[in-house]
C-alpha cells in the first residue's frame, strides 16, 4: 500500500512518520520541497534518538526514511491508495485541495482529511466520489499519541470507513469509530476544558506553572495545560475553538481573550519561542 500525506507540519510530518515506521512507501508533499525536507530532517532526528535509546536498529531507521519521497507537485500523489491531508485548517484550502487530488488519483483511492474542527462531511461536499472521504484525526505529537479518531461523514461509504479503521490499527494506533460531530470525541470534550485552564488563570489567580502543577499532580494529567497549549499552538487551538464555537454556540467552547491576546502578540507557543513559557 502506498500512502500520501499531504501537508508535513507538525501533524502531517507526525503522520509521515508512523507510515513509514509501519512498512509504507510514502510520499509527502509540501508547498516548497525545502519545507518537505525540513520535515524529513525532524523525523530522521527522532527516529535517530529511537536508535539511541536502543529502541529501533539504525538500519531500520536508514530503511525507514528512505520510504519517505518528498514532493512540492500534487499530480505525485496519483499512485497512492491513501491519501493523509494535514494541511491548513481552511475549508477553502481543503476544498482546492481535495479537488486536486481527486483529478489525479484513482477512483479507489482513499482519502482522508486529518481536519481537527471542521466538518469532513462539508470537506468532501466538492467531490464528484464524496463516499471515498473520511476523517482520521491524529492528536499531537502524532507518533506518541496512541488514538486516532475515524470519523464517518455523512456520505462516507462503510468500506473505507473500515479501511481507515485498520489502516489506523496498522499505523500502531487505537482506532475509534465517531461521527461527523463538532469535535468528533475528544475535542468536544478537551477544546473547552483547556477554554477552561486559560480562565482559571485569571479567575484563581495563579500561575501556569502552578496550574501546570494542579493538573498533573491533582488530577494526574501526564502535561499540564499550559505546557499542553505551548506544545498545540494558540493559533491552532483558537481557530479550533473558534470553529466549534461557530457551530455549537457553547460559552465554554469560546477562546479565552487571555489567548486570542497570546495569539494577536505572536505568542504561539513552542512554535515560535513564547507562549505561556519560553523556550
Ligand atoms: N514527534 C516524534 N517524536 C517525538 C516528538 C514528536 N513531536 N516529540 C518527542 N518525541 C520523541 C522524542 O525523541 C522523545 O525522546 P527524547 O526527549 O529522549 O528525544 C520521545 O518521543 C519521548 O518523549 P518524552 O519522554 O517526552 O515522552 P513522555 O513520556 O514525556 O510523553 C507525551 C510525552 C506523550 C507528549 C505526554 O506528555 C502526553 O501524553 N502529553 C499530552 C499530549 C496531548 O494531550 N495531546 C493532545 C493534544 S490535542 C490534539 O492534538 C488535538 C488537535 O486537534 C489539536
Amino acid at each position: 500500500m502506498k500512502i500520501g500525506v499531504v501537508g508535513l507540519g507538525a501533524m502531517g510530518s507526525g503522520i509521515a512518520q508512523l507510515a513509514i515506521e509501519a512498512g509504507f512507501e510514502t510520499i509527502g508533499r509540501e508547498i516548497e520541497l525545502a519545507r518537505a525536507e525540513a520535515a524529513r530532517d525532524r523525523i530522521a532526528h527522532f527516529l535517530t534518538r529511537k536508535v539511541e535509546k536502543g529502541t529501533l536498529e539504525a538500519d531500520a531507521r536508514d530503511a525507514a526514511v528512505a520510504r519517505l519521497a518528498l514532493t512540492d507537485d500534487l499530480a505525485d500523489l496519483g499512485a497512492c491508495d491513501v491519501v493523509i491531508e494535514a494541511a491548513f485548517e481552511d475549508l477553502a484550502v481543503k476544498h482546492e485541495l481535495f479537488r486536486a487530488l481527486e483529478a489525479v488519483v484513482r477512483a479507489d483511492a482513499i482519502l482522508a482529511t486529518n481536519t481537527s474542527a471542521l466538518s469532513v462531511t462539508e470537506i468532501a461536499s466538492v467531490l464528484e466520489r464524496p463516499e471515498r472521504v473520511v476523517g482520521m484525526h491524529f492528536f499531537n505529537p502524532a507518533p506518541l499519541m496512541p488514538l486516532v479518531e475515524i470519523v464517518r461523514a455523512e456520505r462516507t461509504a462503510e468500506a473505507v470507513w473500515d479501511a481507515a479503521f485498520e489502516l489506523g490499527a496498522k499505523l500502531g494506533k487505537t482506532p475509534i469509530r465517531c461521527s461527523d460531530t463538532p469535535g468528533f470525541v475528544v475535542n468536544r470534550v478537551l477544546i473547552p476544558l483547556l477554554n477552561d485552564c486559560v480562565r482559571v488563570l485569571d479567575e484563581a489567580g495563579v500561575t501556569p506553572e502552578a496550574l501546570d502543577d494542579g493538573m498533573t499532580k491533582g488530577a494526574g494529567w501526564p502535561m499540564g495545560p499550559c505546557t499542553l497549549l505551548d506544545l498545540v499552538g494558540a493559533d491552532v487551538h483558537v481557530h479550533a475553538s473558534e470553529a466549534l464555537y461557530e457551530k455549537l454556540r457553547e460559552p465554554r467552547m469560546a477562546p479565552p481573550p487571555r489567548l486570542v491576546r497570546m495569539l494577536q502578540a505572536g505568542k504561539l507557543g513552542r512554535k515560535t519561542g513564547e507562549g505561556f513559557y519560553t523556550y
